[in-house]
């Protein structure tokens, strides 16, 4: 009630202060790694998936004790993520089911596609998933696999839309643009038309993270490449009929921020969990707010999970970024955003946000 009548209050003044997480019981949206373990060896990976650098991952238990969690919180809807979740398999078929007997609505994973057989997306199916996202970085199995380090990938993925479909859910595919595969996007929205219940092809810049930095400064497509991409984007929605099903999503992680930082749109209703348990408060800043081992999500979200825009130092690095090319951070020595680097700060245990002033760049970083 208390509540309602805060809320009736901010109505009243036109939403100036409206602050979502004050009626809200968790975050809407849920993000996790299941792992960071890949298969695959991917060019550009931006977590650098697969390789030896990594944290060690919670256990499957734990895990399972994280989507207990997360379905008493009841998020609208959560994404499997990685690394590659299918490495666990059997982890994603059990997450499935609590977050779907848990009245989770929205429940999907993003994957590479080389684990997915016809059984498995029925299973996946039947223990609830509702969506799967795939990657597929170009028109034929040479393009695809450059990027992908693995023979034999392009076709797994074709076969899963397929399974996909036959399965009666939901599909989107992701499409990450290099310099050798940006001028085939035309024909790679061409070649997925055929799949019925494929809603949305995904394109974001590619991102001067993990492998992507390290030697390679030819994956990435000049600037006149992109705004060739964006223009086809554009184009390809405006002409977009009602009967039309497929959508191309352009977006661009530099929104995100500003948005956070420039509008008065700072609640944080999306939470990303790692598979070390941390919680970061967006894929591009490199700080960690709190980890599962140690408290609750309820917790988290109580002492203020959903304003974690408050947090200087968060806000710092956010403004620090102008363009893609600073979310290497590496320019003035900041962290990179690669977990073992991230400035790890507690909600709970620093108690955070009572003491927001402790919280700056320079105090917690140089
Ligand atoms: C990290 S992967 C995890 C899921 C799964 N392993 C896959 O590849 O689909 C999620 C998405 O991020 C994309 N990605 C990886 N590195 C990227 C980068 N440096 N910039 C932009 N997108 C990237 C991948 O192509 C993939 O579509
Ligand atoms: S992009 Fe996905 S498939 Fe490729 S290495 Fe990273 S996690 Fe693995």
């Amino acid at each position: 009630m208390e509540k309602y009548y805060k809320y009736k209050k901010l109505e009243e003044n036109g939403f100036q202060e409206f602050d979502k997480s004050d009626i809200l019981s968790g975050p809407l949206h849920i993000a996790i790694d299941i792992t960071n373990k890949c298969n695959a060896k991917c060019l550009h990976c931006f977590n650098r998936s697969g390789s030896e650098l990594l944290r060690a991952e919670i256990s499957n238990n734990e895990m399972l004790e994280i989507f207990k969690e997360m379905a008493e919180v009841k998020p609208f809807s959560t994404c499997f993520c990685g690394g590659e979740p299918m490495m666990k398999y059997e982890l994603v078929l059990q997450a499935a089911e609590i977050l779907k007997n848990g009245g989770v609505p929205n429940i999907a994973m993003v994957t590479n596609g080389w684990f997915l057989t016809k059984d498995r997306v029925i299973d996946l199916r039947n223990a609830g998933l509702t969506h799967i996202q795939l990657s597929l970085d170009g028109k034929d199995a040479k393009t695809h696999e450059r990027m992908r380090g693995i023979k034999g990938i392009y076709e797994k993925v074709l076969d899963a839309l397929r399974f996909i479909d036959e399965a009666g859910i939901s599909s989107a595919v992701a499409f990450s643009p290099a310099q050798f595969n940006i001028k085939q996007f035309p024909e790679v929205v061409e070649l997925l038309q055929k799949f019925d219940n494929l809603r949305e092809i995904k394109v974001q810049p590619l991102m001067p993270l993990g492998k992507a930095v390290e030697g390679r400064s030819e994956l990435f497509a000049s600037e006149e490449e992109y705004r060739e991409l964006v223009k086809y984007i554009e184009k390809f929605n405006s002409q977009r009929t009602y009967n039309d099903k497929i959508r191309v999503d352009w977006s661009d992680p530099l929104d995100h921020l500003r948005r956070f930082i420039t509008l008065n749109f700072k609640n944080n209703i999306f939470s990303e969990i790692k598979s070390d348990g941390n919680l970061t408060a967006s894929a591009y800043i490199p700080v960690a707010v709190g980890n599962l081992k140690r408290h609750s999500l309820k917790d988290y979200w109580k002492a203020g999970l959903g304003k974690v825009w408050d947090i200087p130092v968060i806000r710092e690095l956010a403004e620090f970024v102008i363009c893609i090319e600073d979310m290497k951070y590496d320019s003035q020595e900041l962290p990179r955003i690669f977990f073992e680097d991230n400035i790890e700060i507690d909600l709970i245990d620093n108690d955070v946000m009572n003491h927001l002033e402790d919280f700056t760049l320079e105090k917690l970083y140089k």
